[in-house]
C-alpha cells in the first residue's frame, strides 16, 4: 500500500511489531460504515463519479458479508483493518476501489472508527450496568428488612438492613452508568473524518455530511486534535476503571459473606467452584476474578494515559496500542458484569447468621446514647461517655449483646436508665429508628426501591 517508496521488503519482525490486524479487525463494522459515508460524500461533491461510488458501496457490502461469515482473508502483510478492507475492495471492484482513499488518511479513518466503536461499547456497558442495578433492586426488595451488621473499619458499627446495603451499589452503578453514557455523548460531539493525515485536505469535501451520516454532531474543528487525540478512549477507560472498582468492592463482600466465618450468604452451584483436593470447599472464584479484572482495567487506563502523555502532535504509531488496551478493558468489564449479575441473581442469603452478627459487638450502643440525649436531655458527648462505660460493663461480665445486659448493670452506671431504654436496644428497633432520608429503616429502603423502579421503567 505504501511500497512505491521502498526497494526491499520489511523484516519479518518489523511486520510483526507493526501489524495490528489481529487486534483491530474488530473495527470492521465501523471501518466499512466510515468508508461508505466517505464515498457517498466524495460522490456528492463530484470528487468521484456516481458509478464509482455505486461500485464501492456494493463492494463494501460484499466485504461486510465476507467478514461476518468468516470468509475474509485477513493478511498481516496488509497491517491493519483499514488496508485489508481497501485492498480487498480493489481486488473485487478494480480501479474504483483505488479512489476510495481520496481526501482521507488512515489517521482520520482510525480515529473515526475507534471513536465509533468506543461510543457503542460505552453505551452497551451502560446498558449492562442497568441490568445489574435491576437485579440488585430485586434482591433488595426481597430482603428489605433483613438485618445485618453495618461496618466501619470492618468492625461492627450499627445494624443495617440488607436491602439498604444492596441499594448502596445501585447508587454507585448509577453514577458509573452516567459517566459511561455521558462519555459516549461527549465523544459524539466531533467527527475526526476529513482531518486527513493531520492538516486537512485541499479537496472540496463536505465534512458536515460525513459527520451527520455517522451520527456525530459536527465535524472536528481542529484537524491535529482530531487525529492526535484519544481522550475519548481514556475517558471511557477511566469510567470503566471506576465502575469495575465498584464491582470489585461488591465482589470482595461476596467473598467475605460466603466464607464460613461470616456465613451470611451462599453462592448458587452455577457460580461456585470446588476444590480438587478438599471435598468440602465451595469457592467464590468468579468474585475473586472480578477483583483481579479490576486491577487490570485500572492498568489499561494507566497504560493508555501514559502512551498519550508523551506524544507530540499529531499522530504517532504509539496510538495503535490504544485498541488492544481498550478492547481488553471492555471485554474484561463485560465478563465481570455478566458474572456479577449471575451471582447476585442466584445467591442465597442466610437471615439468622446475619441477624446474630448484627447483634454482636454492642452494635446498638449508639441507640442507648441517643436515648439518653432524647429522653433525659443529656448532652451527646456525655451520653457517649455513659454508654461507653456500660459497654465496658457488658464486656467485663461476658454479655455479648447490650439487650441482654441486666438492667441493674445499666443502673450501676446511670440510675436514670429505665427498662424502656433497655428494651429499645434490639437490632430491630435500631434499624426502625434510623428513618432519616436515605437511612437504613425498612420504610426508607422501600421508598428508595420504588424510586429506582420508577427510574428503570
Ligand atoms: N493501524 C493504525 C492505528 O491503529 C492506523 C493508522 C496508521 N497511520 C499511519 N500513519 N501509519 O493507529
Amino acid at each position: 500500500m505504501w511500497g512505491g517508496r521502498f526497494a526491499a521488503q520489511p523484516d519479518d519482525a518489523m511486520q510483526a511489531i507493526n501489524a495490528s490486524i489481529d487486534v483491530d479487525q474488530r473495527l470492521w463494522r465501523e471501518d466499512i460504515e466510515g468508508s461508505k459515508a466517505h464515498a457517498d460524500m466524495l460522490a456528492a461533491q463530484g470528487i468521484i463519479t456516481r458509478e464509482d461510488n455505486a461500485a464501492i458501496q456494493g463492494g463494501l457490502d460484499q466485504i461486510a458479508a465476507e467478514i461476518a461469515e468468516g470468509r475474509f482473508p485477513f493478511s498481516a502483510a496488509l497491517e491493519d483493518i483499514h488496508l485489508n478492507i481497501e485492498a480487498r475492495l480493489t481486488e473485487r471492484i478494480g480501479e474504483a476501489g483505488k479512489r476510495l482513499h481520496t481526501a482521507r488518511s488512515r489517521n482520520d479513518q482510525v480515529a473515526t472508527d475507534f471513536k465509533l466503536w468506543t461510543m457503542r461499547a460505552s453505551r452497551e456497558a451502560g446498558d449492562g450496568l442497568r441490568v445489574l442495578q435491576q437485579a440488585l433492586v430485586k434482591r433488595a426488595d426481597q430482603h428489605v428488612d433483613w438485618i445485618m451488621p453495618g461496618f466501619t473499619h470492618l468492625q461492627t458499627a450499627q445494624p443495617i438492613t440488607l436491602g439498604h446495603h444492596l441499594l448502596a451499589y445501585v447508587s454507585m452503578f448509577e453514577r458509573d452508568r452516567v459517566r459511561l453514557v455521558g462519555g459516549a455523548l461527549e465523544a459524539a460531539w466531533e467527527c475526526p473524518l476529513g482531518a486527513a493525515a493531520l492538516a486537512g485536505t485541499g479537496y472540496k469535501i463536505d465534512r458536515d455530511m460525513t459527520a451527520h451520516a455517522l451520527g456525530f454532531h459536527a465535524p472536528a474543528s481542529n484537524s491535529l486534535d482530531a487525529v492526535g487525540s484519544r481522550d475519548f478512549a481514556m475517558a471511557a477507560l477511566s469510567s470503566l476503571a471506576i465502575a469495575v472498582t465498584h464491582l470489585s468492592r461488591l465482589a470482595e463482600e461476596i467473598v467475605l459473606w460466603t466464607s464460613p466465618q461470616f456465613g451470611f450468604a451462599a453462592l448458587s452451584d452455577a457460580w461456585s467452584t470446588g476444590s480438587s483436593i478438599m471435598p468440602q470447599k465451595r469457592n467464590p472464584d468468579a468474585a475473586e476474578l472480578i477483583r483481579a479484572k479490576a486491577a487490570r482495567i485500572g492498568a489499561d487506563f494507566a497504560a493508555l494515559n501514559a502512551i498519550v502523555q508523551k506524544l507530540p502532535l499529531a499522530y504517532a504509531k504509539d496510538l495503535q496500542e490504544d485498541k488492544a488496551l481498550t478492547f481488553g478493558a471492555f471485554d474484561a468489564f463485560s465478563l465481570s458484569l455478566t458474572a456479577m449479575i449471575g451471582m447476585i441473581e442466584t445467591m442465597r442469603f442466610n437471615r439468622e447468621p446475619m441477624r446474630a452478627a448484627a447483634a454482636r459487638g454492642y452494635s446498638t450502643a449508639t441507640d442507648l446514647a441517643d436515648w439518653l440525649v432524647r429522653e433525659l436531655g443529656v448532652p451527646f458527648r456525655e451520653a457517649h461517655e455513659i454508654t461507653g462505660r456500660i459497654v465496658r460493663r457488658a464486656e467485663e461480665t461476658g454479655v455479648a449483646e447490650l439487650a441482654h445486659l441486666p438492667l441493674s448493670e445499666f443502673q450501676s452506671v446511670d440510675s436514670r436508665i429505665s427498662e424502656a431504654a433497655r428494651a429499645l436496644l434490639t437490632v430491630e428497633n435500631s434499624v426502625e429508628s434510623r428513618d432519616s432520608y436515605g437511612g437504613t429503616a425498612p420504610q426508607r429502603v422501600r421508598e428508595q426501591i420504588e424510586r429506582w423502579k420508577e427510574m428503570f421503567a
